[in-house]
């Protein structure tokens, strides 16, 4: 996808990172193999809940508070509310999932899953993977594309810069 400004672009560019952890926790809870919970020393698993420990301590955060305190408000500056209000609500939603699945996956890091705790990832990670992947495609088709010469382009870079620095 190629998009003319650079803070889109690199917008774009964490949404298909986050999409593409989102297939991974998707794979690992859904199928036939997911009956039972993985063994503790299994590295797929391993990787992933390293993975979905550092989405969900920061990453996912430092996205959202991005977008919310630098992306739109330009676009309500243009009268665009709508948008930006339910985005914000989908924020929201998200973060307080990732606040109920992150002392599951820091328990299961330590100790391993129970079946118990399996059972509760796997439906806690599904709603997460069905909410992340919904507010992606709504950000990519109605927000992305609204950025294209809303930012001078000093502006646009220095963005940019403010996103790597913060995260
Ligand atoms: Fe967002
Ligand atoms: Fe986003």
């Amino acid at each position: 996808m190629y998009l003319d400004s650079k803070i889109a672009q690199l917008l774009h560019d964490e949404h298909q990172r986050t999409v593409d952890l989102m297939n991974r926790l998707e794979e690992a809870v859904t199928g036939r193999q997911t009956k039972t919970a993985p063994a503790n020393d299994d590295a797929a698993t391993t990787a992933l809940l390293a993975d979905m420990n550092a989405e969900l301590q920061a990453t996912t955060g430092h996205h959202f508070n991005f977008e919310e305190d630098n992306i739109f408000p330009a676009l309500t500056a243009i009268g665009d509310v709508a948008i930006p209000y339910i985005l914000r609500q989908e924020h929201d939603l998200l973060r307080n999932l990732s606040e109920y699945l992150l002392p599951v996956v820091e328990k299961a890091r330590a100790n391993g899953f129970t079946a118990e705790s399996w059972a509760e990832f796997c439906e806690l990670a599904l709603e997460l993977v069905e909410r992340q992947i919904s507010h992606i495609q709504k950000e990519e088709m109605g927000l992305l594309p609204t950025l294209s010469g809303l930012f001078e382009d000093d502006r646009d870079g220095e963005l940019v810069m403010l996103y790597a620095e913060a995260s």
